[in-house]
């Protein structure tokens, strides 16, 4: 507000004579500079949160529950509710913890109260709103993935909101058209919601079948490649637990599981061609992810109001390769090719005994 005030005076007065405002490349210390002097404060979360909670920098278990929680708190937001008057959720208002004792037992948020029990004490201690917090975890998280995106951070959410209604959140059990439809409720293509779960890359389940928690979606839960894209485009044939739960398909690998809704989506006419268009280009995936999550992070909110601070994010590694791989043991025959407009790309085998996915440990 303050530099936007001395923009307007001295437009008003010369617009030659612009000179920036005195808040801006802000030194905040330790080397760091921060466009707006009021993003210096999310250098020390950023500090605590790496060495703290995030185990010294790494793409584990707290990064995907965070990640996840993001989506969680972001998509309780409806426009027909909007615009019948009703409410439908304030998105990304940081509601999941606030009202954690409502939200958290809804049926699609089952085991997310642990990492929002685990986040709340580090946005208190910094004195940042919970919607800030949730989705500054989430962005910090995933920029420790190997190859990960470097989301954009906008600070400022309010901390005061009120419960989401139920029934935002998809399952893994609906379907295509259901998911579609809340999401498009939301304000995302069918495109991006398949640019949203490049999410899937870095994730494990816990509750879909609990007999094996910390299973993963993909054979490299610790790296934002493309292989859930490929991964779920292969032939299912078997489950890596306790036999089929709801939500639950069959996998192409041991120590892999598989969700319905993510099995669907890659052979939806509407989503599968988005889906193999990242089967063979990562920074394909990580520029439309970037773009998706931009927009997901503030669902809700009135962008004008807030502050970028993204320059606090840090720089991911880059990725090793562009091109995702099909898992030892596999070949192109076992891809069940769903975009009938593109020819599925070629991929190289990797070497070795047949791949077994060993299991994230559960937090
Ligand atoms: C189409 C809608 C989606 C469905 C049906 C879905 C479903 C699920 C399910 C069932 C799990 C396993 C939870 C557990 O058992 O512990 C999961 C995990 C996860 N989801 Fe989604 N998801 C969807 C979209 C998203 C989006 C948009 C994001 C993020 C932007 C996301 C990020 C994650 C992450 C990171 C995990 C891993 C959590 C962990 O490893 O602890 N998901 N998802
Ligand atoms: C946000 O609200 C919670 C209560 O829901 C409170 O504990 C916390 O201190 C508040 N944070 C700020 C920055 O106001
Ligand atoms: C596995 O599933 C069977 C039936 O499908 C059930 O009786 C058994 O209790 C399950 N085992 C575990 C460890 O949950
Ligand atoms: C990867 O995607 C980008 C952006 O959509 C596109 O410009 C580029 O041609 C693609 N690369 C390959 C090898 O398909």
């Amino acid at each position: 507000m303050f530099s936007f005030n001395v923009l307007i005076v001295i437009t008003t007065l010369a617009v030659t004579a612009y000179t920036a405002p005195s808040d801006k490349n802000a030194d905040c210390g330790n080397g760091r500079v921060a466009a707006d002097a009021s993003c210096c404060l999310w250098f020390d979360v950023l500090d605590d949160l790496q060495t703290n909670f995030f185990d010294g920098g790494e793409c584990g278990e707290e990064v995907h529950e965070s990640l996840r929680l993001t989506f969680h708190d972001a998509i309780g937001f409806s426009l027909s509710a909007e615009s019948q008057g009703i409410f439908g959720g304030g998105g990304a208002d940081g509601s999941i913890m606030h009202f954690a004792e409502i939200e958290t037992n809804f049926h699609a948020n089952q085991g997310v109260d642990e990492i929002v029990e685990k986040q709340r004490p580090f946005a208190i201690k910094h004195g940042v709103s919970f919607g800030d917090f949730i989705q500054f975890a989430g962005a910090v998280g995933v920029s420790n993935c190997a190859g990960g995106p470097r989301l954009q951070f906008m600070a400022g959410r309010s901390n005061v909101t009120q419960p989401a209604p139920d029934l935002t959140v998809p399952e893994p059990s609906d379907s295509v058209d259901a998911i579609l439809a809340r999401m498009g409720d939301a304000g995302f293509s069918s495109d991006e919601v398949v640019d949203l779960l490049a999410s899937h890359t870095v994730a494990a389940q816990d509750h879909v079948d609990p007999t094996i928690p910390g299973t993963p979606f993909d054979s490299t839960p610790g790296s934002f490649d493309p292989q859930f894209f490929v991964e779920t485009l292969l032939q299912g044939t078997l489950f890596p637990g306790n036999g089929s739960n709801v939500g639950e398909v069959e996998s192409p690998l041991r120590g892999e599981l598989r969700l319905q809704s993510d099995f669907l989506l890659a052979r939806d006419s509407r989503t599968a061609c988005q889906w193999q268009s990242f089967v063979a280009n990562q920074s394909r995936m990580v520029i439309r992810f970037q773009a998706a999550m931009a927009k997901l992070a503030v669902l809700g909110q009135n962008v004008d109001a807030l502050t970028d601070c993204s320059e606090v994010i840090p720089v991911p590694s880059v990725a090793q390769s562009n091109v995702g791989t099909l898992p030892a043991g596999k070949t192109l025959q076992d891809i069940e090719v769903s975009c009938l407009t593109t020819a599925f790309p070629t991929l190289s085998a990797d070497p070795g005994p047949a791949t077994s996915v060993a299991p994230v440990p559960p937090s």
